[in-house]
Protein backbone atom coordinates (compact mmCIF):
# COMPACT_ATOMS: atom_id res chain seq x y z
CA UNK A 1 0.00 0.00 0.00
CA UNK A 2 1.72 3.68 -1.01
CA UNK A 3 1.08 5.63 2.39
CA UNK A 4 -0.09 9.11 1.81
CA UNK A 5 1.21 11.17 5.61
CA UNK A 6 -0.71 14.58 6.12
CA UNK A 7 1.38 17.42 7.86
CA UNK A 8 -1.15 19.91 9.00
CA UNK A 9 -1.20 22.63 11.87
CA UNK A 10 -4.59 24.34 11.67
CA UNK A 11 -7.62 23.52 10.29
CA UNK A 12 -7.01 20.82 7.96
CA UNK A 13 -9.41 22.10 5.47
CA UNK A 14 -7.11 20.80 2.66
CA UNK A 15 -6.47 17.44 4.30
CA UNK A 16 -10.13 16.87 4.34
CA UNK A 17 -10.72 17.67 1.02
CA UNK A 18 -8.03 14.79 0.03
CA UNK A 19 -9.39 12.44 2.63
CA UNK A 20 -13.22 12.69 1.52
CA UNK A 21 -11.32 12.57 -2.40
CA UNK A 22 -9.41 9.31 -1.29
CA UNK A 23 -12.85 8.15 0.04
CA UNK A 24 -14.98 8.93 -2.49
CA UNK A 25 -12.65 7.87 -6.15
CA UNK A 26 -11.54 5.17 -3.36
CA UNK A 27 -7.81 5.50 -3.75
CA UNK A 28 -7.36 2.23 -1.85
CA UNK A 29 -8.42 0.25 -5.42
CA UNK A 30 -7.63 2.84 -7.42
CA UNK A 31 -4.00 3.45 -6.39
CA UNK A 32 -3.37 1.12 -3.96
CA UNK A 33 -3.46 4.06 -1.36
CA UNK A 34 -4.19 5.22 1.59
CA UNK A 35 -3.82 8.55 3.78
CA UNK A 36 -1.79 6.15 6.78
CA UNK A 37 -1.98 9.56 9.10
CA UNK A 38 -1.85 12.73 10.01
CA UNK A 39 0.58 14.85 11.98
CA UNK A 40 0.11 18.09 13.66
CA UNK A 41 3.01 20.23 14.94
CA UNK A 42 -0.13 21.79 17.03
CA UNK A 43 -2.05 19.55 19.63
CA UNK A 44 -5.09 22.26 18.93
CA UNK A 45 -5.28 21.65 15.40
CA UNK A 46 -8.75 21.39 14.58
CA UNK A 47 -8.01 19.21 11.81
CA UNK A 48 -7.12 16.46 13.79
CA UNK A 49 -10.37 15.51 15.01
CA UNK A 50 -11.40 15.33 11.14
CA UNK A 51 -8.99 12.79 10.61
CA UNK A 52 -9.88 10.89 13.59
CA UNK A 53 -13.23 11.03 12.15
CA UNK A 54 -12.08 9.37 9.40
CA UNK A 55 -10.57 6.59 11.26
CA UNK A 56 -6.73 7.77 10.03
CA UNK A 57 -4.37 7.69 13.07
CA UNK A 58 -3.32 11.06 14.43
CA UNK A 59 0.18 12.39 15.85
CA UNK A 60 1.43 15.22 17.48
CA UNK A 61 4.58 16.77 17.18
CA UNK A 62 4.75 19.86 19.08
CA UNK A 63 7.64 22.13 17.76
CA UNK A 64 7.52 24.18 21.54
CA UNK A 65 9.26 20.81 22.85
CA UNK A 66 12.02 20.96 20.85
CA UNK A 67 15.61 23.54 21.70
CA UNK A 68 16.09 23.75 17.61
CA UNK A 69 14.36 22.71 14.02
CA UNK A 70 17.03 20.58 13.56
CA UNK A 71 15.85 18.54 16.77
CA UNK A 72 11.97 19.07 16.02
CA UNK A 73 12.65 17.94 11.98
CA UNK A 74 14.50 14.81 13.05
CA UNK A 75 11.53 14.27 15.70
CA UNK A 76 8.92 14.66 13.24
CA UNK A 77 10.93 12.22 10.45
CA UNK A 78 10.80 9.73 13.20
CA UNK A 79 7.09 10.08 13.26
CA UNK A 80 6.44 10.19 9.82
CA UNK A 81 8.90 7.27 8.58
CA UNK A 82 6.92 4.95 11.12
CA UNK A 83 3.77 5.41 9.01
CA UNK A 84 6.50 4.21 5.70
CA UNK A 85 5.31 7.15 3.54
CA UNK A 86 5.20 7.07 -0.28
CA UNK A 87 3.88 10.63 -0.17
CA UNK A 88 4.52 13.34 3.15
CA UNK A 89 1.67 16.18 1.82
CA UNK A 90 2.46 19.45 2.92
CA UNK A 91 -1.20 20.84 4.48
CA UNK A 92 -1.07 24.32 5.68
CA UNK A 93 1.38 23.28 7.70
CA UNK A 94 3.33 26.56 9.21
CA UNK A 95 6.76 25.20 9.92
CA UNK A 96 10.18 26.39 7.93
CA UNK A 97 11.65 22.42 7.17
CA UNK A 98 15.34 21.69 7.20
CA UNK A 99 17.05 20.46 4.45
CA UNK A 100 17.99 17.35 6.10
CA UNK A 101 14.08 17.03 6.44
CA UNK A 102 13.84 17.87 2.73
CA UNK A 103 16.11 15.55 1.68
CA UNK A 104 14.93 12.64 3.01
CA UNK A 105 11.45 12.52 0.82
CA UNK A 106 13.04 13.85 -2.72
CA UNK A 107 10.50 14.10 -5.07
CA UNK A 108 7.78 13.11 -2.67
CA UNK A 109 7.30 15.60 -0.52
CA UNK A 110 4.24 18.22 -1.66
CA UNK A 111 2.89 21.65 -0.59
CA UNK A 112 0.13 23.99 -1.13
CA UNK A 113 0.87 27.63 -1.46
CA UNK A 114 -1.75 30.10 -1.31
CA UNK A 115 -0.30 32.33 -4.35
CA UNK A 116 0.40 32.00 -8.12
CA UNK A 117 4.28 30.80 -7.49
CA UNK A 118 6.84 32.36 -7.63
CA UNK A 119 5.10 35.56 -7.13
CA UNK A 120 4.64 35.37 -2.89
CA UNK A 121 6.47 33.14 -1.16
CA UNK A 122 6.17 33.03 2.66
CA UNK A 123 3.33 34.55 4.44
CA UNK A 124 0.00 37.34 4.02
CA UNK A 125 0.06 36.13 0.40
CA UNK A 126 -3.55 37.56 0.18
CA UNK A 127 -2.99 40.87 1.50
CA UNK A 128 0.21 41.37 -0.22
CA UNK A 129 -1.69 40.37 -3.97
CA UNK A 130 -4.21 42.88 -2.98
CA UNK A 131 -1.89 45.72 -2.11
CA UNK A 132 0.16 44.89 -5.17
CA UNK A 133 -3.03 45.34 -7.25
CA UNK A 134 -2.69 42.17 -8.76
CA UNK A 135 -5.98 41.10 -10.69
CA UNK A 136 -5.43 37.59 -10.53
CA UNK A 137 -4.34 35.26 -7.59
CA UNK A 138 -4.23 31.70 -6.76
CA UNK A 139 -2.84 29.00 -5.37
CA UNK A 140 -0.01 26.44 -6.22
CA UNK A 141 0.61 22.42 -5.35
CA UNK A 142 4.81 22.05 -5.53
CA UNK A 143 7.46 19.33 -4.92
CA UNK A 144 9.33 21.11 -2.00
CA UNK A 145 13.05 21.74 -2.31
CA UNK A 146 15.34 23.28 0.46
CA UNK A 147 14.13 26.81 -0.46
CA UNK A 148 10.77 28.30 1.09
CA UNK A 149 8.29 28.32 -1.50
CA UNK A 150 9.93 26.97 -4.61
CA UNK A 151 10.22 23.47 -6.35
CA UNK A 152 8.98 22.06 -9.13
CA UNK A 153 5.12 22.85 -9.74
CA UNK A 154 2.77 20.66 -10.23
CA UNK A 155 -0.98 22.36 -10.55
CA UNK A 156 -1.84 25.70 -10.30
CA UNK A 157 -5.33 27.70 -9.58
CA UNK A 158 -6.38 31.18 -10.63
CA UNK A 159 -9.05 33.24 -9.32
CA UNK A 160 -9.73 36.98 -9.52
CA UNK A 161 -9.46 39.44 -7.11
CA UNK A 162 -12.30 41.53 -6.97
CA UNK A 163 -12.67 45.02 -6.20
CA UNK A 164 -12.83 45.79 -2.16
CA UNK A 165 -11.46 42.39 -1.54
CA UNK A 166 -10.13 42.07 2.04
CA UNK A 167 -7.22 39.45 2.17
CA UNK A 168 -9.80 36.99 4.22
CA UNK A 169 -12.64 37.26 1.48
CA UNK A 170 -9.84 36.53 -1.64
CA UNK A 171 -8.11 34.05 1.05
CA UNK A 172 -11.75 31.80 0.74
CA UNK A 173 -12.10 31.84 -2.84
CA UNK A 174 -8.71 30.60 -3.00
CA UNK A 175 -9.12 28.33 -0.21
CA UNK A 176 -12.06 26.43 -2.46
CA UNK A 177 -10.17 26.02 -5.52
CA UNK A 178 -7.14 24.27 -3.12
CA UNK A 179 -9.62 21.72 -2.41
CA UNK A 180 -10.14 20.85 -5.72
CA UNK A 181 -6.49 20.81 -6.94
CA UNK A 182 -4.24 19.15 -4.41
CA UNK A 183 -6.50 15.70 -4.34
CA UNK A 184 -5.99 16.25 -7.87
CA UNK A 185 -2.08 16.66 -7.98
CA UNK A 186 -1.87 13.78 -5.24
CA UNK A 187 -3.67 11.30 -7.67
CA UNK A 188 -1.79 12.25 -10.81
CA UNK A 189 1.44 11.08 -8.88
CA UNK A 190 0.18 8.28 -7.19
CA UNK A 191 -0.96 6.68 -10.76
CA UNK A 192 2.64 7.38 -11.68
CA UNK A 193 4.05 5.72 -8.13
C1 LIG B 1 -4.17 27.05 3.02
O1 LIG B 1 -4.64 28.20 2.38
C2 LIG B 1 -2.76 26.73 2.56
O2 LIG B 1 -2.54 27.01 1.20
C3 LIG B 1 -1.96 27.64 3.42
O3 LIG B 1 -2.58 27.61 4.68
C4 LIG B 1 -3.96 27.30 4.51
C5 LIG B 1 -4.25 26.09 5.35
O4 LIG B 1 -5.62 25.83 5.39
N1 LIG B 1 -0.60 27.21 3.48
C6 LIG B 1 0.42 28.05 3.65
O5 LIG B 1 0.29 29.25 3.80
C7 LIG B 1 1.77 27.37 3.65
N2 LIG B 1 2.80 28.32 3.50
P1 LIG B 1 -6.15 24.40 5.88
O6 LIG B 1 -5.45 24.08 7.20
O7 LIG B 1 -7.62 24.62 6.09
O8 LIG B 1 -5.84 23.40 4.81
Amino acid sequence: MKNIVILISGSGSNMAAIVRCAEREDWRKTYGAQVAAVISNRADAGGLAIARDHRIATEVVDHKRFASREAFDAELAAVVDRHQPALVVLAGFMRILTPAFVQRYPGRLLNIHPSLLPAFPGLHTHQRAIDMGCKFAGATVHQVTSELDHGPILAQTVVPVLPQDTAQALAARVLTQEHLIYPRAIAALLAGL
